[in-house]
């Protein structure tokens, strides 16, 4: 920085106005920790710039006084990624005031939005028009669709409609050195060359700040069933997930796995929430077809429980009679993931496998964390249909913070050897933020490092902008020539 803090939030004022900026001398807790609420960070001051033009303005006085910075969306990302620094303060640059809807066009399928807003209004924006915008998770109601774009969130009807990366037709991004991209494109095919867009996709803030976002819209589903399934086993569970693609015609938009130890946590969380089913199984699936013309759904679905049954893999189940109760069964989900939070620290992993390992997988990584810890509880749940498991760790009650996180790492080294012998993806969701950043570099080729070295020096020479998350800070001095003023 050659610039003194002080000096740089007088100038960011006098850029951004009335209530841009928020001081240090203010309450900066909000954007110095993130959901996990288990790391902090520590803010230099926060921009809050409420148009494209405001946010390359604060880029470009960044990228002059070589100030470093983080966007920041709603706080969900879960690896630390927009977390600012928590030893060299970095102006966390939030996209919470560029939250305009800018424009629909239900006849193309499209949506174009500021990115600060927040995913759920996106929904609902679609659903005004008769429209589905089909990214669904948990913290739909806080996260931003920037934040979607730049960890390419997945969540949960992925199986049906891919993750952000198949989502988004177009995007405007601030580079890290001020100048604006303009690729906010409407179409549906689009081969000019290579797919610019698609860099920032999931970089994690790291080439760029996404001020604009065009989202591919669906038709909306007009007719929906949601079903709780007993299942034995998660091979079970796999046979079920293949016919069900077969019997409901590729219709399923969800086929999550859910053990018996995640429906207690919901329970802990959620204490009013009825247990669906007479007989505790050990495991469940939630699934979820939805089809927008006159199809017969109540035939797919008792054509899949009736094979299943036959097959072994159903127990028991039951199919929600009506919306209330869906939201019942969806509710369970979302509490058991709130349940584990109550825990304190744990372990929360994204990996991915390929469909057909899974059973395997859970078996090996389930009992080689017994073996190593007996007392370590596993909870491994998920996106069943993405071969995406949410295999996280709840360490010992009693163990103090520094044992626990020692024993969560060594649990996890070990786990994620195991994902890489069965060639399968140490994150398939979250992204690599800080927390998998080790993990992430151990796995990566000489080649791998270098192209993504080069492409970061290429969009970020002086190592501005989110820097140190996917790859480490680079230690070396600036490049760039110092600013003229
Ligand atoms: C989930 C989030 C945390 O699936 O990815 O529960
Ligand atoms: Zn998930």
């Amino acid at each position: 920085m050659n610039i003194s803090p002080s000096e740089a939030i007088d100038a960011l004022n006098a850029l951004l106005g009335e209530g841009g900026v928020v001081a240090p001398s203010q309450d900066l807790s909000r954007y110095a920790v993130d959901w996990a609420g288990d790391r902090h960070g520590l803010p230099l001051a926060v921009a809050r710039p409420r148009t494209t033009e405001e946010v390359a303005d604060v880029v470009d006085f960044c990228h002059r006084h070589r100030v470093p910075m983080v966007a920041q969306g709603g706080h969900t990302g879960l690896v630390g990624g927009a977390l600012p620094d928590a030893e060299r303060p970095e102006l966390v640059i939030s996209l919470e005031r560029l939250n305009r809807v800018r424009e629909i066009d239900p006849l193309n399928f499209t949506l174009s939005v500021d990115s600060g807003c927040v995913l759920q209004t996106v929904k609902d924006v679609a659903a005004e028009h008769d429209c589905d915008f089909p990214l669904s998770l948990g913290a739909q109601g806080s996260c931003q669709i920037g934040g979607n774009v730049a960890t390419n969130a997945g969540g949960l009807n992925v199986l049906r409609y891919g993750m952000m990366r198949q989502l988004v037709l177009g995007l405007e991004v601030v580079l890290p050195d001020g100048r604006v991209w303009h690729g906010m494109h409407a179409l549906h095919k689009d081969n000019r060359g290579y797919d610019l867009k698609q860099l920032f996709i999931g970089a994690e803030g790291t080439l760029g700040i996404v001020t604009g976002v065009m989202l591919k819209l669906f038709p909306r589903p007009q007719d929906t069933r949601t079903a709780l399934v007993a299942v034995p086993d998660v091979s079970a569970a796999l046979g079920l997930y293949a016919q069900a693609r077969r019997s409901c015609c590729d219709l399923l938009s969800a086929f999550e796995l859910i053990p018996r130890a995640c429906l207690e946590l919901a329970f802990e969380a959620a204490p009013d929430l009825p247990d669906p089913l007479e007989t505790p199984s050990p495991f469940y699936v939630l699934l979820e077809i939805t089809a927008s013309g006159p199809v017969d759904l109540d035939a797919m679905i008792e054509h899949l429980f009736d094979s299943g049954m036959q097959a072994g893999q159903v127990l028991d189940g039951v199919l929600a009679g009506s919306d209330a109760q869906a939201a019942r069964l969806w509710r369970i989900r979302e509490a058991m993931v709130e349940g584990q939070q109550r825990h304190g620290e744990h372990l929360r992993t994204d990996i991915a496998l390929p469909i057909s390992t899974l059973g395997d997988f859970y078996d090996d990584a389930s009992r080689a964390m017994a073996t190593h810890s007996p007392q370590t509880t596993v909870i491994a749940y998920g996106h069943l249909g993405d071969g995406n498991l949410h295999f996280n760790l709840l360490p010992p009650a009693g163990l103090d913070l520094a044992a626990k996180r020692a024993l969560l790492h060594a649990l996890e080294t070990e786990l994620f050897a195991i994902v890489e012998r069965y060639r399968g993806s140490i994150s398939a969701e979250h992204g690599i933020g800080r927390t998998k950043q080790a993990a992430f570099l151990d796995g990566l080729s000489e080649l791998e490092r270098e192209l993504i070295g080069d492409l970061k020096q290429l969009f970020d020479p002086d190592d501005l902008m989110a820097a140190g998350r996917i790859l480490p800070r680079v230690a070396r001095p600036a490049t760039s020539p110092q600013p003229q003023e």
